[in-house]
């Protein structure tokens, strides 16, 4: 069997706790990165106690080749600032919605996270659509693997991410390059408002596109 890729992720919060617990459950090492790791007891007993908690730069640097930013959108700029050296030439997934702080000259939030990363940056948007409530059971009431959206302008980071999306129990639907992931960006307050108007806001609803 190959080895899976070693995954980072910078947070430690709803979708962290999510995206953890599914990545180790499928076999993946995952080391994450806390402001403050040393009072993230309680989050190690749920994620899972053989993953290890760090400060941001140490989670990247044993990440291995995957980091997963986890962040609320608006310490993303700063945070990539901070860690771009230790970010480039790593698949970094943004998973993180704009809402307001949408930029308005058309660019995706993930574009933003690339250009501060840099020329070498490996950035692909995606889980951005995908509800944290809905790891733990990735197949839909219709009985097949909900969608997640994922868009970047790396073939290589691309086809890593495909797979890690599938590891996990999703289906990987390919939306483009990462100035394409703009529409996921806006699909986002889409979600949640049918989510709220159709399910009262369970937050288990997912996106499907039916092709043909
Ligand atoms: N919740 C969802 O269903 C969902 C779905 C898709 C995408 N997203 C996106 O994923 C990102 C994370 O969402 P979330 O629901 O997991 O958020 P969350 O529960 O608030 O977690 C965010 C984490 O970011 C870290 N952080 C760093 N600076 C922070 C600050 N100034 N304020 C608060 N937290 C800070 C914290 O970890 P440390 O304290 O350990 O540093 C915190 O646990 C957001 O950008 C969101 O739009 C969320």
């Amino acid at each position: 069997m190959t080895r899976k890729p070693r995954i980072g992720i910078l947070g430690t919060g709803t979708m962290a706790l999510a995206l953890g617990k599914s990545l180790l459950a499928a076999g993946h090492f995952v080391a994450f990165g806390s402001r403050r790791a040393e009072s993230k007891n309680d989050f190690h007993e749920a994620v899972g106690t053989e993953s290890r908690i760090y400060g941001y730069q140490a989670a990247i640097e044993d990440a291995g080749e995957i980091v997963i930013i986890t962040l609320p959108y608006k310490e993303v700029a700063a945070t990539a600032r901070k860690l771009g050296d230790s970010l480039r030439n790593k698949i970094v997934i943004d998973i993180t919605n704009p809402f307001t702080a949408q930029p308005n000259n058309g660019d995706s939030g993930a574009q933003v996270t690339a250009s501060i990363i840099g020329d070498d940056a490996l950035v692909i948007a995606a889980f951005k659509t995908n509800f944290a409530a809905t790891f733990e059971n990735p197949i839909d009431s219709t009985g097949e693997p909900r969608e997640v959206h994922y868009a970047g302008d790396d073939e290589e980071a691309m086809k890593a991410v495909k797979q890690l999306i599938r590891g996990i129990g999703f289906k990987p639907v390919d939306c483009g390059t990462l100035a394409q992931a703009v529409v996921l960006d806006h699909m986002v307050p889409l979600m949640i408002r049918l989510d709220a108007t159709e399910l009262d806001a369970q937050h288990l609803s997912s996106f499907r596109i039916t092709l043909g």
